[in-house]
Parts: C-alpha cells; sequence; structure tokens
C-alpha cells in the first residue's frame, strides 16, 4: 500500500503540483421550484475549507448536503450568496475539483479501467501530451488507484459485472487518479460492507496526509466524519443551516474508540438533537 500512495501522490499526469484548495461558502441561500411553489434548501449557510484541511458535513436525510456539494462543484450556481475556491467564484465545474456521488456514474460501455482513465485521457488531449513517459506514468497512476481500492484484478470488467460498492471504489479510484486540489466526496462508502469501508477511511486517511488537497465530505456516519476530519460541520433539518462547527484536532492515524473521539461523537449527536 505504501507503494500505492507513492505513486499517487506524485503530480498527476500534467506536471503542475497543485496545493488544496480553499473554499469560501458566504451567505449561502438555495431554494429549488417544486410544483410552482420555492423549496427552500438551504438557509444563510456559510464555512470555509482551509488548504489541505479536511471537513465534513453532517446532517439529516433531505437537509440539502448533496445540494451544497453541487454548488461547490460548479453544476449549479446558489440562489443567494457566493461559493469561491482560491478567492475567484465558482463558475463551473473543473478538473481540479473532483466530486464523486452519492451514487457512481460510470460509462457502461467503458471497462474498469476505461472508467479510471477518463481524467488521464482528458488531460492527454487538453495538453496533447502523446510522450512515453508521459503515457507511462498516467498509466501507473491508474494501476496505483485501481489498487488502492482492491480493483485490480476487475481492471477488465465493465460496470455491470460489479457489485454496487465496487462501483463506488471505481468512482473513487477514478477521483483520486487526477490529482485533486479538491476531493468532494458524497457518502462515498455508503454502499460499501463495514469491512471494506473501514478499510478505505483508513487509506483515504493516509493518503490526503500525504498528499496535499482539501476534502470536503458529506457523511451520514458520525464516527466516520469524527474518523476523518478536521472540523465537522452539523447542519439542521431543510432547510440546512449551520447549527454547530466541532474542531476535532486529534492525531492521525485515528482510534475510533479513543476516549477523545468518543467525547466528540457524544456533542455531535446532541447537536444533532440525538443524545440519549
Ligand atoms: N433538482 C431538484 N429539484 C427540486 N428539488 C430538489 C432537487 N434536488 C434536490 N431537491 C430537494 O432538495 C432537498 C435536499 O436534497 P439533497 O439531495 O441536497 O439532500 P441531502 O442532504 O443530500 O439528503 P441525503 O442525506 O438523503 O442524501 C430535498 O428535499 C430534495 O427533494
Ligand atoms: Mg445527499
Amino acid at each position: 500500500m505504501v507503494a500505492v500512495r507513492e505513486v499517487l501522490n506524485q503530480p498527476a499526469v500534467q506536471a503542475s503540483v497543485r496545493d488544496g484548495a480553499r473554499i469560501d461558502v458566504r451567505h449561502v441561500s438555495h431554494r429549488f421550484a417544486l410544483r410552482g411553489a420555492a423549496l427552500p434548501v438551504l438557509q444563510d449557510v456559510s464555512f470555509s475549507v482551509e488548504p489541505g484541511e479536511f471537513v465534513a458535513l453532517l446532517g439529516p436525510s433531505g437537509c440539502g448536503k448533496s445540494t451544497l456539494l453541487r454548488l461547490v462543484a460548479g453544476l449549479d450556481a446558489p440562489t443567494e450568496g457566493s461559493v469561491n475556491a482560491d478567492g475567484a467564484a465558482i463558475a463551473g465545474p473543473d478538473p481540479a475539483r473532483v466530486v464523486v456521488f452519492q451514487d457512481p456514474t460510470l460509462y457502461p460501455w467503458r471497462t474498469v479501467r476505461g472508467n479510471v482513465a477518463i481524467g488521464p485521457q482528458a488531460q492527454r488531449r487538453r495538453f496533447a501530451r502523446r510522450d512515453a513517459a508521459h503515457e507511462e506514468k498516467a498509466q501507473n497512476r491508474i494501476d496505483a488507484a485501481l489498487e488502492l481500492v482492491g480493483l485490480s484484478e476487475f481492471a477488465e470488467a465493465f460496470p455491470h459485472q460489479l457489485s454496487g460498492g465496487m462501483a463506488q471504489r471505481v468512482a473513487l479510484a477514478r477521483a483520486l487518479v487526477n490529482d485533486p486540489a479538491l476531493l468532494v466526496l458524497d457518502e462515498p462508502f455508503g454502499k460499501l460492507d463495514s469491512l471494506t469501508r473501514i478499510r478505505m477511511q483508513g487509506e483515504l486517511a493516509r493518503l490526503w496526509q500525504d498528499a496535499r488537497f482539501s476534502v470536503l465530505l458529506v457523511t451520514h456516519d458520525v464516527e466516520e466524519a469524527l474518523l476523518l476530519a478536521n472540523r465537522v460541520i452539523v447542519f439542521s433539518e431543510r432547510p440546512a443551516r449551520v447549527v454547530a462547527e466541532v474542531c476535532n484536532d486529534a492525531p492521525y492515524p485515528r482510534h475510533r474508540d479513543d476516549p477523545k473521539l468518543v467525547a466528540l461523537r457524544r456533542e455531535v449527536l446532541a447537536q444533532l438533537g440525538l443524545d440519549t
């Protein structure tokens, strides 16, 4: 696994070395039109992600977490307020901000390897890089990403031949291979069995520590948020408002039964209205 991380932590196909992105969400409100009426989904949400920081977003189902991620990804514009990346307004999707959605959308006609290769191939076209050294580096990164998610053996399989959890792992590999400045994850481990989930959580934490990208993770899982994030932002029911920001300076690697995490878990559950 160390070798895998070393390969993935080298700058990607294009030569630039990126630092983690800074994200500023300022006074964002968002509404959808639903059967002629306005559905308020986000209400005056403000928070930042510092370069290289790992921030987790926690909140009840349907409160607006995925909507917020779509704004950060540049897929929608907020009804009110601003979302900036490194000081500039986010105007659309950018390869430096990679999103892994709740439901992985793989190209059914491409193999696993073909799906993971999409980013590197797009870069090759954009920068017209066709030399052998460049190509070898790209292939090494694809191999490393597949190994990281435990799918080397399935590199030539097609999406319909995978389980839901395997498809989710392909989506994660497809994101990591691109050397993101910001990794946006929408419940990336939701469909994984608990053993794979624990392994992938550990790998993500290590990969993030070694690299420099920033992470914005949406999860339903309080333990997962505390195991991974520097800061946990807790949202209310829809329309989502920030109800708490919980800082977590426990050193990595973290352990679920660390008394500090257990205490923080109680605090976060209380913020979610779930204290018993
Ligand atoms: N395109 C859309 N048009 C109308 N309403 C939408 C649209 N997308 C989302 N919504 C509504 O916005 C609200 C928030 O949805 P969102 O997917 O952001 O929630 P979520 O917090 O990610 O929930 P979950 O934890 O279940 O994934 C929901 O009530 C949903 O019905
Ligand atoms: Mg969601």
